[in-house]
């Protein structure tokens, strides 16, 4: 398999895209990124013409394989009926109204399945964006301290505040730059690609070390500052999991300053990992939980914040916006989480992450190209190197992302010189596995075929 695309009818609508959206669209931004990556022909593209479970098809009758799943955002794949039922429910008896009981059940199942059940106090957001923005409101109000930490390569959103709290590349924040002022940004301990001289448990321990002797030693006295806001595992800056030693010394460094640890699990909670919460693999009870994506089982938007009783019973601050809580949205998240337990998701997610990891560690020694295989759950994700030099190469992992696309399975790379992969949790095995054999005939054809440094065609669609 090999596709063209876009295909006559992705192209017709690409092309009036390109006149009317921000930028023209995102096509555009491929091409140019594409064309400073040196690409030797068009990027790949298609438009969506129907979602269907674990699979795509594009307005061309293409198929894809959606590793996608709306980002992580739909745990039973895309569309599915039982969800869009229950809110279609929740539409014809409430419409957007307040007051509707379905907040308080939700609420109660959230703090229910919490991790060690501790975080009893629940508010809703709209995004994951907003989500992380009240977490980090709730936490300075409540310590009454005025700074908060932060992660290289973390990324909690694109409002200006949620931008601010991110720290994933330098570009993305061009011109917001000077809006950080209350975030102090410390290093993430990848486990890949780190300082010369250091395993990645050692360059972990130079985190804390860096927290405790250089910011809090040289920068600001530790009680201006109300906590820590942590992905448990990176998600975006590339599905980096954490060495035990990292998280446990934050949560000592926290402990010790009296600081809040707020865990941001909106890409990784709700059984991507493999357990309810990416936490619970460290045993770790946060102050604050951030929640959003798979909550609404990828129908209708939805994001909530879980705290400790001690820090939301009185908090007066303010979060949430107009459509926070929606009866829609607490609908379908109170039938995705129905689905979660009758189906075992997350379990079967463990399992099958252990599955696929069997394969996907053969990778470093099968592609050049792959430095790092990373895996927990269905959390996957690869970093994608210079063979020659063993550096990360952001314009090869593009090219992955492409040649994957043309064989018909649709993963992600973005601000990264990795590839992500982010199946929906009940995604068959069968597909799971037509899908990873495109993206291994990828890595094969990019490891033998591209040359980077020759300049694409530009795409007219005119
Ligand atoms: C860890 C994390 N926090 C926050 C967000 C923002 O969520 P949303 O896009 O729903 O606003 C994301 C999105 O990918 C995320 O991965």
């Amino acid at each position: 398999m090999n596709y063209n695309i876009p295909g006559p009818m992705s192209k017709a609508v690409l092309s009036k895209g390109q006149r009317l959206t921000r930028g023209g669209n995102s096509y555009i931004a491929e091409v140019k990124a594409a064309e400073k990556a040196g690409y030797t022909e068009k990027p790949p593209q298609f438009i969506n013409g129907k979602a269907e479970g674990s699979w795509i098809i594009d307005l061309d009758g293409n198929r894809f394989v959606d590793f996608h799943a709306g980002w992580a955002s739909n745990p039973f794949g895309n569309a599915n009926p039982e969800i869009i039922e229950a809110v279609t429910g929740a539409l014809k008896r409430w419409g957007f109204s307040y007051e509707h009981p379905l907040q308080y059940d939700l609420a109660e199942r959230l703090s229910d399945i919490s991790p060690g059940k501790a975080l009893t106090r629940v508010n809703f957001e709209i995004s994951g964006t907003e989500a992380a923005e009240a977490a980090v409101s709730t936490a300075l109000v409540y310590k009454e301290r005025p700074l908060i930490i932060a992660f290289e390569d973390s990324f909690h959103g694109d409002s200006i505040g949620a931008r601010s709290l991110s720290a994933l590349t330098s570009e993305r924040s061009k011109y917001f730059e000077s809006w950080r002022g209350g975030v102090i940004h410390v290093p993430y301990p990848h486990t890949f690609d780190i300082p010369a001289g250091m395993n990645a448990e050692q360059y972990a321990d130079y985190v804390i070390w860096y927290i405790e002797e250089f910011i809090c030693k040289k920068v600001v006295s530790p009680d201006m500052i109300a906590g820590i806001l942590l992905e448990p595992c990176m998600a975006e800056g590339g599905n980096w999991i954490p060495t035990d030693n990292f998280i446990a010394g934050i949560q000592r460094v926290a402990k010790k300053n009296d600081w809040v640890i707020i865990a941001d699990e909106v890409l990784v909670g709700l059984g991507r990992t493999g357990t309810m919460w990416a936490v619970e693999h460290w045993n770790f009870v946060p102050d604050i939980l951030v929640i959003g994506k798979n909550l609404s089982g990828g129908i209708e938007p939805i994001a909530a914040i879980a705290g400790k009783e001690e820090i939301m019973r009185d908090n007066e601050v303010h979060s949430g916006s107009t459509y926070a809580g929606s009866p829609a949205g607490c609908a379908a998240a109170i039938k995705t989480l129905e689905m979660y337990e009758r189906d075992g998701i997350v379990e079967r997610t463990a399992v099958l992450g252990r599955k696929v990891m069997d394969r996907l560690d053969k990778w470093p020694g099968e592609f050049s190209i792959v430095g790092e295989v990373r895996g927990l759950g269905l959390l996957l994700g690869a970093s994608i190197i210079d063979s020659g030099t063993g550096k990360p190469d952001k314009e090869l992992s593009m090219a992955v992302y492409h040649e994957a696309l043309k064989r018909g399975a649709w993963i992600i790379n973005d601000d990264e010189a990795n590839i992500r992969l982010y199946p929906a949790l009940n995604i068959d095995e069968d597909v799971l596995d037509k899908g990873l054999t495109a993206v291994e005939e990828a890595l094969r054809v990019v490891e033998k075929d591209y040359r980077v440094n020759k300049h694409p065609e530009y795409p007219n669609f005119d």
